[in-house]
């Protein structure tokens, strides 16, 4: 576009709309952050987009001790989305918080929230790991991943809703109150209504979902799964209108009225993505996969969601999540 171009008058100035997000109390200044595990501990990125721009950035799983994860290969394409099985690879909690935290913290100083993903294999373990990472004062959050095997009796947390409700009802005890406690939903459940109860009634301020399905690939010529664990977690465009349906089950079953909010995820790749979580019940949202095509894509996204919000006749981002009406139902909103 040329210097003497007219700016099209159609799409007012972005700025107008009130993009901030409020979780459990936790201002953040836009809905956008990271997706766990695409993104590594943020430095690793910071070429490439401007990660200042975020809502918060949240970190891949760290466990109490370091992981070398699974070998290769590890992550696979698939049509319309990505096979991984990274096996919660990671630097482990002293070196995360020694090396790591201080590099999030300078992010953290020019305006998005921190958040910690944290993963263990039994309630000591993530007891321990949160209570010590909610002790730091650049970390705002922390999120549960719950998709882990619980060494005890090998039953996945985030699959069973007792030892899930148990789980993050001692979490929650162990952390720092001014900390908030997100936990992140499995789709790999018959009900997910019961799991995202479950976590409420034991103390989650925040549900984030979902987490990847799992799912196999096969190399055919070699009669092998394509990934070394043979199976994975499948994430991106792929599992987006399932997510969206979990979302908003989970919205109006359980998160709307107990005001909790939930950050969605699942697939996101375009504003208009974003703008379909945020009708289903979403009042935050994460990009993972797309990163891998796009690391401005969060950036990207805040900008469409600002504009389709003005035409929408939004003053705040806030006064869309979860007016969608189903058919039958009277709109939430008086339309424009
Ligand atoms: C390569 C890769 C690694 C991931 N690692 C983690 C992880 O460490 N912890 C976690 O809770 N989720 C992890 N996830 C799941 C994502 O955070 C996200 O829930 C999922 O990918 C769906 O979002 P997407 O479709 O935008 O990628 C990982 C996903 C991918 C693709």
């Amino acid at each position: 576009m040329t210097p003497s171009s007219p700016t099209p008058a159609a799409t007012p100035p972005a700025a107008a709309v009130d993009l901030s997000i409020d979780l459990a109390g936790l201002k953040l200044a836009n809905p956008m952050m990271t997706a766990s595990g695409t993104c590594g501990y943020g430095y690793e990125y910071a070429d490439f987009t401007d990660l200042s721009r975020l809502g918060a950035f949240v970190t891949k799983s760290i466990t109490a001790e370091a992981r070398k994860g699974n070998e290769a290969y590890r992550i696979v394409e698939t049509r319309g989305g990505m096979l991984n099985a990274i096996g919660l690879a990671n630097v482990g909690l002293d070196a995360f918080l020694a090396d790591k935290l201080p590099q999030l913290r300078k992010l953290r100083a020019t305006g998005p929230r921190v958040i910690v993903n944290v993963a263990g294999h039994s309630t000591d373990d993530y007891v321990k790991t949160c209570a010590r990472v909610a002790a730091e004062p650049d970390v705002d959050a922390i999120e549960l991943n719950v998709s882990c095997p619980n060494v005890k009796d090998g039953l996945t947390f985030g699959t069973d809703p007792r030892l899930l409700r148990e789980l993050c009802r001692e979490v929650r005890t162990a952390m720092a109150k001014n900390v908030r406690l997100i936990v992140k939903l499995s789709p790999n459940v018959g009900d997910i209504v019961l799991t995202a109860r479950a976590a409420v009634e034991g103390g989650a301020d925040v549900l984030s979902m979902i987490n990847t399905y799992t799912a196999m690939t096969i190399d055919i010529h070699k009669r092998r799964p394509r990934l070394a664990n043979g199976t994975g977690g499948l994430s991106g465009p792929a599992i987006r209108p399932l997510a969206v349906y979990l979302l908003h089950r989970v919205y109006r079953h359980v998160a709307r009225e107990a005001k909790v909010p939930i950050i969605g995820m699942g697939g996101i790749q375009y504003w208009q993505d974003a703008a379909e979580f945020l009708l289903a019940g979403a009042s935050g949202l994460a990009v993972g996969t797309a990163l891998f095509v796009d690391p401005a894509t969060p950036v990207k996204i805040t900008e469409g969601l600002a504009a389709y919000l003005q035409k929408q006749g939004c003053k705040s981002l806030r006064e869309i999540v979860g007016t969608l009406a189903l058919h039958g139902e009277p709109p939430v909103t008086p339309y424009p």
